[in-house]
């Protein structure tokens, strides 16, 4: 146990150190020249969802390509019950969507449906029919996407003096 212990916390300092090399090229990108890449502009907890759920979906594709059914079903529930961002950055988020709100809660709603039926139906274990309600719920991730994304980090990111 204790030889474990130890190899466990000699790689976890090589990890750090390995972490701290590559920490400053990370942030070295174009949301540095705002000085506030830390905290994203007030909806980091979203940003991290975001990006959470961005790993989810890659898992799902590497879970596909496994076959493992019951993996891409624990991915889809994940997502389907990802966690909601605290209020404060809901209401900012509600505030930036201002008369397009309904809209944006709508394509949230649709992704959480979309995860939900790709768990049931991956559950039941035809490749055929994963695929397709992966390709569903990817689309839903698109269409927010495409009708939000710019805006939003437009809004959150750059725009730093207009709120
Ligand atoms: C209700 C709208 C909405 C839905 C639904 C949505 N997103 Fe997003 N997503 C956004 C917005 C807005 C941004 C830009 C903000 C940001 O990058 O922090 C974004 C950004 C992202 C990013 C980029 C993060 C980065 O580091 O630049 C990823 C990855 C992502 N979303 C994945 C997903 C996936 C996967 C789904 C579906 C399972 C999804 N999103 C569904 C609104 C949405």
């Amino acid at each position: 146990m204790i030889s474990a212990f130890k190899t466990l916390t000699s790689h976890r300092g090589s990890l750090a150190v390995v972490a701290a090399a590559i920490l400053p090229l990370t942030f070295a990108g174009p949301l540095a020249a705002s000085g506030e890449e830390d905290d994203h502009g007030g909806v980091h907890e979203f940003h991290e969802t975001m990006e959470e759920l961005g790993e989810h979906t890659q898992r799902i594709v590497s879970a596909i390509n496994h076959e493992n059914w019951e993996w891409v079903a624990r991915e889809a529930e994940a997502i389907a019950e990802h966690p909601r961002p605290p209020m404060e950055e809901r209401q900012r988020i509600m505030a930036f969507a201002a008369e397009r709100k309904a809209e944006f809660q709508e394509y949230d709603h649709e992704v959480h449906a979309a995860a939900a039926e790709l768990s049931d139906i991956a559950a039941k274990g035809d490749g055929r029919e994963v695929i397709n309600a992966f390709a569903r719920l990817q689309t839903t991730c698109l269409d927010c996407h495409a009708n939000f994304r710019d805006d939003f980090r437009q809004h959150f990111y750059m725009d730093k003096d207009a709120h």
